[in-house]
């Protein structure tokens, strides 16, 4: 079996890449990790990815004269890997057209809802705020429109009275690193492909 080489973007904590680098030290997950590009240099989860031992690069926009040479330089580190797949864990930049296109089919986000519900900023206070009773995480492919790709799998956590954001976000968590892993591993072993 020859395993998908991924690259993970972060821009913060990591807790996601870190449930999908553990995953993947399991011989017959069907991906391996190969590095971690964070467009924040502070990034506490690349720290975590070179404990590891994986490749991590840090890229911040501002230090590009434009966002296109940025992107294009996430895509020479990711090629320079030689990178099959892309995952979103946390990384909080809206990318471009040319950047999207280029990975189309081959790169996945995780995002703290059950999408198309709560797109964006503040998915689990969106969910409080609408009176939902269940909340849930989605792992889907990345297009142009934010959070709005195909949906590959979905948890779902119930809303319990007395929640805020925060705990629901740490009960949200906890089923988003049992989620991705499965979503990498559907994509990588050619289980699922983009629509
Ligand atoms: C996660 O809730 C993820 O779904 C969202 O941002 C958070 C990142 O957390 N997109 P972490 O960096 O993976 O710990």
């Amino acid at each position: 079996m020859s395993r998908k080489r991924v690259g993970i973007l972060i821009s913060g904590r990591g807790s996601n890449m870190q449930a999908l680098i553990e995953a993947a030290r399991v011989p017959d997950y069907p991906a391996e990790i190969v590095g971690v590009l964070s467009n924040r240099a502070a990034a506490p989860g690349l720290a975590i990815a070179a404990g590891h031992g994986i490749a991590i690069a840090s890229l911040a926009q501002s230090k590009f004269p434009s966002r296109d040479m940025f992107e294009d330089v996430m895509t020479q580190t990711l090629e320079s890997w030689d990178v099959d797949i892309v995952c979103f864990a946390g990384f909080m930049r809206i990318l471009g057209d040319d950047f999207i296109d280029h990975w189309a089919g081959r790169m996945i986000n995780i995002h703290p809802s059950l999408l198309p519900l709560y797109k964006g900023l503040h998915p689990h206070q969106q969910a409080l705020d609408a009176g939902a009773t269940e909340h849930g995480c989605s792992v889907h492919f990345v297009t142009h429109g934010m959070d709005e790709g195909p949906v590959i799998l979905q948890a779902k956590v119930p809303i319990l009275p007395g929640d805020d954001a925060e705990t629901l976000a740490a009960r949200t968590l906890i089923a988003e690193h049992r989620l991705y892993p499965e979503a990498l591993r559907m994509l990588s072993a050619g289980e699922i492909s983009a629509p």
